[in-house]
């Protein structure tokens, strides 16, 4: 089964406003940077990949509504930049998307290097803490604005994710609630999107995974999912709309969770007959007295 299309009913749900995506290059933020466009935002793009920035840019070809700065969301000096460039560009910030990622350290724990942990955490969480850290006086300073951070499910479950990926996006759970409580004074909201499985170079190991390599994992990964097929970056892309817009106004500190009913537990199909064919119960209520 293959995802619906862009859905855009209401057009221009983000007219005027101002958004950071971190990860914008690539897989679920290139396409949150075209639904926030499509929606009157104009965008900052700050990732690693140039070629890819460049290529997505082109492609989207409104270089007055989409700019690009080269971003390692690990150190706090591109950060700060990050930040700047935002409303030195554009004027102001209304919308901080903190969506960059990685696997992470794979393999057992007795293999992991304390490199590789520290590397882990600072791209996955140490970034978020930094975003928060120099948007959040802009955005209080307004009294308005949507920070919306990429967790996973398995950040909500063990056993979906590598050891330290699910341990650093638990982390980013707790720190959009925590966060939350004290910018919700200025209506500031913060909240977490946990994607299921998506169809995107990450989820296939590689950044390089070409669109065939990406087909063939959807096409593996269809039958594990309750509603039929893998998501698309598009169905994060459209929560992440929705959490900028006013329409999410009275939310804030929730992790959502974005992904075909994954989480909620194992396809009803997979559990065979007991389940989906009637027999009278067998029951054991005593007699009435
Ligand atoms: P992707 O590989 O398509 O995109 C990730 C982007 O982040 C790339 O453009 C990459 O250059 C950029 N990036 C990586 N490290 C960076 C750094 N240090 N500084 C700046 N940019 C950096 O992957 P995808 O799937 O779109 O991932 C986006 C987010 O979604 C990640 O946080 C990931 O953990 C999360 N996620 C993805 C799932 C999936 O199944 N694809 C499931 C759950 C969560």
């Amino acid at each position: 089964m293959r995802a619906p299309g862009l859905v855009s009913a209401m057009a221009d749900r983000l007219s005027g406003r101002v958004a950071i995506i971190t990860g914008g290059a690539s897989g679920i933020g290139a396409a949150t940077v075209r639904r926030f466009v499509d929606e009157g935002a104009s965008v900052l793009v700050a990732d690693l990949d140039e070629d890819k920035a460049d290529a997505l840019m082109a492609d989207i070809g409104l270089p007055d509504r989409v700019g690009y700065l080269r971003t390692d969301v690990s150190k706090e000096g591109d950060v700060a930049a990050m930040v700047s460039e935002a409303v030195d560009r554009f004027g102001r910030l209304d919308v901080l998307f903190n969506n960059a990622g990685f696997g992470g350290a794979l393999g057992p724990v007795a293999d992991t290097s304390v490199d590789d942990y520290d590397l882990t955490f600072d791209v996955l969480l140490k970034s978020v803490f930094l975003g928060v850290k120099y948007a959040a006086p802009i955005l209080m300073g307004q009294q308005s604005g949507s920070i919306i951070n990429t967790a996973s499910v398995a950040g909500l479950r063990s056993g979906y994710a590598p050891h330290l990926y699910s341990v650093a996006k638990a982390a980013v759970i707790a720190m959009t609630k925590t966060f939350s409580l004290e910018l919700a004074d200025a209506q500031v909201r913060c909240n977490a999107i946990c994607p299921g499985f998506i169809a995107t170079p990450l989820a296939f190991g590689r950044p390089d995974a070409t669109e065939e390599q990406i087909d063939k994992m959807r096409k593996r990964g269809d039958g594990g999912q309750p509603l039929g097929r893998v998501g698309e970056p598009v169905d994060i892309a459209n929560m992440a709309v929705f959490l900028a817009s006013d329409e999410s106004i009275w939310i804030t500190g929730q992790e959502i969770a974005v992904d075909g009913g994954f989480s909620v537990g194992p396809p009803w199909a997979q559990w065979a007959e007991p389940f989906r064919t009637h027999r009278p119960i067998r029951h054991h209520r005593p007699p009435d007295r």
